[in-house]
């Protein structure tokens, strides 16, 4: 666990408990004798107890040169991009929970949130109020990726935070010379520091993302089991060529993810058997569930295996971790 989560849980905690023991002695003082608002109490606790974290004022997070040395040694890097200018497909919750899942298997993974959302920054619990620069000072301000890493953010994961400031990034860009060039620049220096660089890329095909597709080795395209899954698909897959055949000639679909999978639906069985056609032996055998867990997590600044280890949005992300392992 990192130092940001003992913090955030502490001070959760300790809000919990004053602002729980408050209700409790309120309802105490009007209501001495009746057994019945022992109930109404414990309601009240665990809903206040429950309540998602806040961006408040925060310490500063830990610095690179905090982080703790790698134990085991790390072969090739493997830079992979999270893609599809489709929006709300699962990019960033495939970003954020394939991580964690890598990291509690042993494998140093560092997350780039290159989305002016930043929901991956949130997702794993990183407040605005903590961040002095991001990734838009790495593309735009020259300032080395290393100072701008926050380690250990889950187990074996460091994440590269957005923010809305990397918005400007698209506009700005370009009249910058080497624009495409920046992020695999950047990145560069990180090989052999991580198994796995995952970039968490925005609903768009703008700069931000020709700049993952130059410095990703392959791409992982989440592909939600709705109705018109595949549309846009051909221009994602246009746009990984044009860039392979002028910028980065090794580019290659990793796999492609079923997410948001209900086996209760046609519909759901139907895109898993149209996308299966399509892409082969590219699909990925884990299907990502819909599950509400899965959407509740980023608010409580968790990724899924430690928000809800048991359910069906971990083991499914688990599982994507290991295929993934085993694809090499
Ligand atoms: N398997 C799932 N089950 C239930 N809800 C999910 C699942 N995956 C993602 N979601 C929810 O769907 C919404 C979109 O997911 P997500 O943010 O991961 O998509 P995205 O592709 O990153 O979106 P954007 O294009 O805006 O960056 C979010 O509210 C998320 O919590
Ligand atoms: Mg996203």
């Amino acid at each position: 666990m990192g130092f940001f989560d003992g913090l955030k849980r502490e001070k959760r905690d300790n809000e919990s408990i004053t602002q729980s023991s408050q209700y409790i002695s309120e309802l105490e003082t009007d209501n001495d004798t009746n057994n019945d608002f022992e109930e109404e109490i414990e309601v009240i606790e665990r809903s206040v107890i429950q309540q998602p974290i806040q961006d408040v004022p925060m310490p500063p997070l830990k610095t690179y040169k905090d982080k703790a040395p790698v134990k085991h040694v790390i072969g090739q890097t493997k830079i992979i991009a999270i893609i599809n200018q489709k929006g709300g497909v699962g990019k960033s919750t495939t970003a954020v929970n394939l991580a964690a899942a890598l990291g509690s298997l042993g494998k140093q993974v560092l997350l780039v949130d290159l989305d002016p959302q930043g929901n991956s920054s949130s997702g794993l619990g990183v407040m605005k109020s903590q961040i002095k620069n991001c990734i838009y000072d790495v593309l735009l301000n020259d300032v080395p990726i290393e100072e701008v890493i926050i380690p250990d953010i889950c187990e074996g994961v460091d994440i590269v935070p957005a923010t809305i400031n990397l918005a400007g990034a698209e506009v700005e860009l370009v009249t910058e010379m080497a624009r495409e060039n920046r992020l695999k620049d950047a990145t560069g220096s990180l090989r052999g520091k991580y198994d796995y660089i995952l970039i968490d890329c925005p609903p768009a095909l703008g700069l931000l993302t020709i700049n993952a597709l130059v410095a990703a080795d392959k791409l992982i395209i989440p592909i939600q089991c709705e109705f018109y899954a595949l549309e846009g698909v051909t221009k994602l897959l246009d746009s990984m060529k044009r860039v392979k055949s002028r910028l980065n000639p090794t580019l290659d679909i990793y796999g492609v993810l079923l997410t948001m999978y209900d086996g209760r639906t046609t519909l759901s069985r139907q895109v898993v058997e149209e996308v299966r056609n399509y892409f082969g032996k590219s699909v990925f055998k884990t299907l990502i569930p819909r599950t509400v867990k899965l959407s509740e997590a980023p608010s409580y600044g968790q990724p899924i295996i430690t928000y809800d280890p048991a359910g069906k949005g971990a083991i499914a992300y688990m599982d994507l971790a290991k295929e993934v392992v085993q694809r090499g």
